[in-house]
């Protein structure tokens, strides 16, 4: 018995805008980007092009792997910080309608940049129960639209993008599909990383101030302090759970956030950079997608083989982290 991802999409959106481009709009250089971050080019949606168009693309291509269609789902997570609409309707839901899956349950999930660590999780635990085998678990963002173009440290990190895993239950014993998954949160850290919002007074007084639009606000040095711990916690967790040890594993799949940050984890356990999968070089930080993303990327230039051993992991907004172990 065991849970294994049978199909894995992405979808990027065509306007690609490169560090000299921001460079013309705000005060920023190339060298100070991509010696701060490691990014060097992020996509962003066109106009008119939501989340739930992102999420619907990289769906379409993770079913046709997995070679099923959208009515033999079960359950469809979507796992962003840029949903469709503000708190509901769930951008899952959106997604359901444009794939046309009847009868599958669909629902958001707010975990920040894990959003899909933790997504995968949920929907894994809910198969091989009430007759649900099958789950599409999507991380997909247009943090453009979020971006605070103001603030010169954060606007330059955030790119869109959506990537997808069909997940599906499989009654016979397999030595693949998901192992272990271990997931965390730091509450206390949840004003370092927010969408602001307008404070809300009582809607009959009407004394809010509404008319701010809503923008990524991050506290970067603490973030990046939160991160480093994050991704050698979640390294050593899911070592110490699993039993087995780093070498056992062919990549490791960070979230694409900052490369000094991965850098610093490799550091930390003697491991070469190569043995992470890294492309925030062309993607930028896409939150809750980079994970999935980068997936359906290794995927498609041949680098997962059947019966690899993968870590995949996220830290962000929550403060949440976590990671899993994938036979794939
Ligand atoms: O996905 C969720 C998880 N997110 C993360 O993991 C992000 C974690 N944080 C970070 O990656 C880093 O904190 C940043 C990349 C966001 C910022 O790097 P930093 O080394 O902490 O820079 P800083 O904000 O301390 O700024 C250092 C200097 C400042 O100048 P002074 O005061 O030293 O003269 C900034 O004004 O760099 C300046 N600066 C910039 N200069 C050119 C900040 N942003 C820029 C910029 N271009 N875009």
């Amino acid at each position: 018995m065991a849970v294994v991802i049978t199909g894995i999409g992405s979808y990027l959106p065509e306007i690609r805008v490169t560090n000299e481009d921001l460079a013309d709009r705000i005060d920023t250089t190339d060298e100070w980007i991509r010696s701060h971050t490691g990014i060097g080019t992020r996509h962003f949606a066109a106009d008119g092009k939501k989340t739930s168009d992102l999420a619907v693309d990289a769906a379409k291509q993770a079913m046709e792997m997995a070679g099923i269609s959208a009515e033999d789902l079960d359950i469809i997570v979507v796992a962003s910080a840029s949903q469709d609409y503000f708190a509901f309707p769930a951008t899952a839901c959106i997604v359901q309608a444009k794939l046309g899956a009847k009868k599958a349950a669909a629902f958001d999930v707010a975990a920040g940049c894990t959003g899909f660590i933790y997504g995968l999780d949920i929907a894994a635990s809910m198969l091989g129960r009430y007759e649900r085998t099958k789950a599409l678990v999507i991380g997909a963002e247009t943090l453009s639209r979020l971006i605070d173009w103001e603030d010169r440290a954060t606007c330059v990190l955030f790119g869109d993008g959506a990537g997808a895993a069909v997940i599906e239950y499989q009654p016979e014993e397999t030595e693949r599909g998901i192992l272990y998954s271990w997931l965390r949160a730091k509450g206390e850290g949840a004003e370092h990383l927010v969408l602001t919002q307008p404070e809300r007074t009582s809607a009959y007084t009407r004394e809010g101030d509404y008319s701010k639009p809503s923008s990524i606000y991050m506290n970067g040095k603490a973030v990046y302090m939160f991160a480093v711990k994050a991704i050698t916690d979640v390294m050593e967790a899911l070592v110490e759970k699993t039993g087995y040890s780093l070498d056992d594993f062919k990549w490791i799949v960070p979230h694409q956030a900052n490369l000094r940050i991965v850098q610093a984890a490799a550091k930390r356990f003697g491991l070469p950079e190569e043995r992470f999968y890294l492309n925030i070089e062309e993607y930028a930080n896409t939150s809750a997608a980079s994970v999935p993303l980068a997936m359906a990327e290794m995927n498609a230039k041949g680098l997962l083989k059947k019966g690899d051993l993968i870590m995949i992991m996220g830290f962000g907004a929550g403060l949440t982290y976590g990671g899993t172990v994938i036979r794939w």
